[in-house]
């Protein structure tokens, strides 16, 4: 890559991973997505291209990897990758130890589990036998004849037959505990004591890699927390589902958090010039240069007019969400947006929940959008959208990207088979 290509890139992930419990959704994505590009996301449910657009912005915060926006590293950490190092050599030395995952082992544990389901359908099955048998006893007392002592008899039959199974049930478990047990014994006895010191080794040498890793981890994430705000303010993301908050006008919606940053941008300056005023410096010039608040809100206010004009919904500036059908929702969401001046868009099936007849109303927006040169990410089902519009079309499958082409190429030539079967489901 030349200086040239490697400064246009806006943002940059290196082996990005994100995992929720042990299951792993992103699984190492490289991606440089340059100024002024139109990159349409596609791939099947559950592949991670919501995970991956969240990550890039950090409202998903990864598991591993690296995001770099606009230069500056945002987040970084391979503790991940050692800590998965360090489960490895603690399985090892587990498995060596005891004699975890030998078949026999693992056979028994198998059964043991299913000995605990079928105990506790048992006893479920035991807690209605006896309720039966409780009210039969009742009726047949009553001698109403509905009930006689012959089914008062068969529902304690039943009562007993039950709780012998699961006497039964209860000494097999047991049996397959000390099963267990003794191969643990046998497993520990019988370890290559060789291998378990060279294993012990190994365990201390990643011991120490993770604990390096999780403190430089800890590190990188000051620095994220401290330059998260100021980025994200340059990325623009709008969801599937709006996120407009119902209890405020349009416009208030809008100017919402143009308004709060600019406020606290506003403080942190004063602090700062006040601090310089302390010091001895004359700041008078630059302090009379600062806005002031009516300042800030109005000039939100100005700024949402006119973006409100060039999505055509000037005349709902003051309204309130709920009276929005949700194709003016999503317009509004998109200029909501925009209104902080980001550099990149990224959009999350901007159009999968609206009605059909809205979507179009929508992508128009979007694609004058991209017209206009704004570098955008779009998550999209809108093949036809994806094919007219992106410079660039990810296929995202199983937590990686299978595919990256124009889409000229990646339509019309597809090459990564399960692209292919994609294609041949949708298109
Ligand atoms: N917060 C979470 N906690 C646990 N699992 C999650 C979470 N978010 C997403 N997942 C899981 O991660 C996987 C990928 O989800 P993701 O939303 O990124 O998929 P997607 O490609 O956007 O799918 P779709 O096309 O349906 O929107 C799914 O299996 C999902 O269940
Ligand atoms: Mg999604």
């Amino acid at each position: 890559m030349n200086n040239d290509t490697q400064k246009d890139v806006l943002i940059s992930t290196r082996e990005l991973t994100k995992r929720f419990g042990s299951k792993e959704v992103l699984k190492g994505i490289d991606c440089d997505i340059r100024v002024g590009e139109k990159v349409a996301v596609i791939g099947p449910s559950g592949s991670g291209k919501s995970t991956f657009l969240r990550c890039l912005n950090l409202l998903e915060l990864p598991s591993g990897g690296t995001v770099v926006v606009d230069g500056a590293t945002l987040f970084h950490s391979d503790m991940m990758l050692k800590k998965d190092a360090l489960d490895a050599v603690k399985a090892k030395i587990k498995a060596l130890k005891t004699g975890e995952y030998s078949e026999e082992v693992q056979a028994h544990k198998a059964e043991l589990a299913q000995n605990g389901t079928a105990l506790a359908k048992a006893r479920e099955e035991l807690k209605d036998a006896q309720s039966k048998a409780k009210l039969y006893a009742i009726k047949a007392s009553r001698s109403s004849g509905s009930v006689t002592e012959e089914d008062v008899a068969a529902a304690q039959a039943q009562c007993d037959r039950l709780a012998a199974d699961i006497a039964a049930l209860k000494e097999q478990s047991s049996a397959l505990r000390s099963k267990i047990k003794q191969k643990r014994a046998e497993a520990k006895k019988s370890a290559d004591p060789a291998r378990l010191a060279e294993l012990k080794t190994e365990l201390a040498a990643a011991k120490a890699e993770f604990a390096e890793a999780k403190k430089q981890h800890a590190a990188a994430m000051r620095v994220t927390n401290a330059s998260i705000d100021e980025h994200r303010r340059n990325m623009g993301m709008v969801f599937q589902h709006f996120n407009l908050f119902n209890n405020l006008t349009v416009t208030e919606n809008i100017t919402l958090a143009p308004i709060s940053l600019g406020l606290k941008d506003l403080k942190a300056k004063r602090r700062e010039l006040l601090k310089r005023r302390l010091r001895g410096e004359d700041i008078s010039e630059e302090a009379a240069q600062l806005p002031d608040k009516l300042e800030i809100i109005e000039n939100a206010k100005t700024t949402a007019k006119k973006l409100l004009e060039r999505v055509g919904l000037a005349d709902k500036a003051d309204v309130y969400p709920a009276t929005l059908s949700g194709g003016q929702k999503q317009r509004i969401a998109i200029v909501r947006s925009l209104a902080m001046n980001p550099r990149v868009m990224l959009f999350d099936e901007p159009t999968s929940a609206l009605d059909p007849e809205m979507v179009g109303e929508v992508l128009q927006v979007i694609k004058e959008l991209a017209d206009e040169g704004m570098t955008m990410v779009i998550v999209t089902h809108e093949m036809n959208f994806a094919k007219e519009v992106a410079t660039r079309v990810l296929f995202v499958d199983d937590g990686l990207i299978k595919e990256d082409a124009p889409p000229e190429k990646l339509f019309g030539d597809p090459q990564n088979d399960r692209l292919k079967e994609f294609l041949s489901k949708i298109l």
